[in-house]
């Protein structure tokens, strides 16, 4: 049996009269969205525990990319927003525990449960609301427990405060047996222009290019900017926050939380052409994947042992 000793709990039922942020919950829509007394809001499915909204500067700026051609009826991973990838990060390697496994592995594939929401006033963020979601290795389609037989528990949570988005992963061995395993949150980040977006932060950074058959470098630019296919693995990052720049002005800070590494996609005319759910198809020119992650080899979780990362994403407008 799964211990959910640690369950978060509900500190406000949903649908409970509280004052500060109001939470709705679409029944049977398989969604949860929040919305702050500022306008910002944010739009989660259970499937995947998928951010597929997050507005913020009084609610009138969208900061997610999201296809018009996404799945949003669970039919597969959601393209755009920010999909929780877990427990392995791109393809498999061959002879691992999750060798069996799709690509970027089943959290973004599975449905979540919603655990609740609590909200907090604090002198640094005056109001926020925190949104819980549970994955359990119960939870979990036939076939990919079979893929991964580990007894695990994930929560999930998001929290929306004024101008900031906080996505933070926590995992739990629940299990007799140790295992291995790679998260990422893969956001889409919307930007204006990718012409006069860079990326600062990164310089001297050693990455791993998909690109150029996974051969490494170290980063030479201080202000990266993306004029075509880029699909990097940037790892150990000493600096905690990773910068997107618009035309020089910074528009997002993206602050890692015990996660050393950061993925820099954007697939660019050739593969969004040929990616079906990526529309319109020149959608490549306004978002900018910057995925925070542990995906540089493996974490180790012992019996009974937790494991938490995340990021807070900070709108500069
Ligand atoms: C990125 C990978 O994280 O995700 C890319 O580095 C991959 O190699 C991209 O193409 C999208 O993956 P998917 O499975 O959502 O098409």
């Amino acid at each position: 049996m799964v211990d959910r000793a640690n369950r978060p709990q509900a500190i406000n039922a949903p649908g409970a009269a509280a004052p500060g942020p109001s939470v709705d919950i679409s029944a049977g829509g398989g969604r949860v969205a929040a919305r702050l007394p500022s306008g910002d809001s944010v739009d989660i499915l259970l499937y995947g525990a998928t951010v597929v909204s997050w507005k913020s500067n009084g609610g009138d700026t969208e900061n997610l990319w999201l296809s018009e051609k996404a799945a949003l009826d669970g039919s597969k991973a959601v393209r755009g927003g920010v999909p929780v990838v877990f427990p392995v990060f791109g393809p498999p390697p061959p002879n691992h525990g999750t060798s069996s496994l799709p690509q970027h592995g089943f959290a973004r594939t599975s449905r979540w449960e919603f655990l609740g929401k609590s909200t907090s006033e604090d002198a640094e963020d005056p109001l926020s609301v925190k949104l819980d979601f549970g994955l359990y290795s119960s939870n979990l389609s036939e076939e990919a427990r079979k893929a991964w037989p580990y007894h695990f528990g994930l929560v999930y949570s998001v929290t929306l405060g004024k101008d900031s988005l906080q996505t933070v992963m926590n995992v739990r061995n629940e299990g007799s047996d140790v295992f291995e395993f790679q998260m990422l949150l893969h956001t889409y980040l919307r930007v204006k222009d990718i012409s006069t977006t860079t990326i600062a932060g990164l310089h001297g950074v050693t990455y791993k290019d998909k690109v150029l058959n996974s051969t490494t470098a170290a980063e030479t630019h201080h202000a990266l900017s993306i004029d075509g296919e880029v699909d990097r693995v940037y790892a150990s990052i000493p600096q905690r926050t990773t910068t997107v720049l618009e035309a020089g002005s910074p528009r997002f800070d993206v602050v890692r939380d015990n996660l050393d590494d950061t993925v820099v996609w954007n697939p660019w005319a050739e593969k969004a052409a040929s990616m079906g759910d990526f529309a319109p198809k020149d959608g490549f020119k306004h978002m900018l994947c910057v995925e925070v992650g542990a995906v540089n080899g493996w974490q180790k979780l012992e019996p009974g042992d937790v494991f938490e990362g995340g990021q807070i994403i900070k709108s500069l407008l």
